[in-house]
């Protein structure tokens, strides 16, 4: 991190703030004792999270004294209480880093104060193996060096790209929703493999590898996907009469309309915070 001696404040205690605290434990980015977390109600989460060195507190005048870095992490319908009680305890030597899906940062900044230094990101659910697909935006007041210590953060969840804040419902409905169409893309294979006379585990096993064996191929090879596929379709065997088929049942068309209509509906979502 630019800045190492910065504390960590987070507000929330959930999914997403457990795989963020333990991804920046073990890059060894901030030592536990540099991270506080604070919660609605679940005492047992924060009891979790004390176990593995980090400090949790029940209110947030002490977490925002403490720390440097606040970051949201709280389900977007329970955003603007969160932003309300953290409102008075937040100043301009705070960065903000809101990891919550759907809510822009003029909505954030109006909450906070105006000149608050706010980075939004979207990340996936595959945080919780470090391997997030995650894009960042920063907002009107977030300096160069505030994005690049948002995403030395966002690094401890995986990879992470810096977009503009309008490029993110298009991230969402690629990244944020995609671990499910791999999903169901495995439960088909599977599926298919299995009715293809393949036992169950033997279809899951060859479907998972397969899946990440050509992910790891795009990665280390960088060619476009059209190479690659292209390279394993010859000419009258089995890759393309299969290939034929997806055509002709629109597989691509609908991944596409899939996307486009996931975006649309982080817009619609989007736009009930709208109004700053
Ligand atoms: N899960 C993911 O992989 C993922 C991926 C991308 C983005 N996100 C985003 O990350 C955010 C959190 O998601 P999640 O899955 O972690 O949700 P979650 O498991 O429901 O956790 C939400 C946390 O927020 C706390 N909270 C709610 N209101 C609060 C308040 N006023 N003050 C302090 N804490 C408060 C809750 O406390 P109590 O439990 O005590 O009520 C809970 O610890 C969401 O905005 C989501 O869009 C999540």
């Amino acid at each position: 991190m630019e800045r190492p001696d910065q504390a960590i404040g987070v507000i929330g205690a959930g999914s997403m703030a457990q795989a963020f605290v333990r991804g920046i434990i073990a890059s060894g980015l901030v030592p536990p004792a540099g991270i506080t977390v604070t919660n609605r109600e679940r005492r047992d989460r924060l009891e979790a999270l004390r176990a593995i060195g980090v400090q949790t507190v029940l209110e947030k005048t002490s977490l925002c004294a403490k720390a440097q870095v606040l970051v949201l992490a709280v389900k977007p319908k329970d955003a603007e209480e969160a932003l309300r009680e953290l409102a008075p305890h937040v100043g301009p030597h705070h960065l903000v880093l809101s990891l919550m899906a759907g809510i822009p940062i003029p909505f954030i900044e109006s909450r906070l104060g105006g000149t608050v230094r706010v980075v939004r990101a979207m990340a996936n659910t595959s945080s919780a193996v470090r391997e997030s697909a995650t894009a960042a935006a920063g907002g009107s007041h977030a300096t160069g060096d505030d994005l690049r210590e948002a995403v030395t953060l966002l690094s401890c969840l995986g990879p992470v790209l810096v977009v503009d804040e309008q490029a993110l419902d298009a991230v969402t409905a690629l990244a944020g929703s995609g671990p499910a169409y791999v999903y169901l893309l495995m439960e088909s294979l599977i599926r298919a493999g299995a009715q293809a006379g393949l036992t169950e585990e033997v279809a899951r096993s060859l479907a998972l590898q397969t899946v990440y064996g050509a992910a790891r191929m795009l990665i280390e090879t960088k060619s476009h996907p059209a190479e690659l596929r292209s390279r394993v379709t010859s000419p009258g065997g089995t890759t393309e009469a299969a290939l034929r088929v997806l055509e002709t049942a629109g597989f691509e068309d609908a991944l596409v309309r899939a996307i486009s209509r996931a975006k649309e509906r982080s817009q619609e979502l989007g736009a009930a915070f709208g109004e700053a």
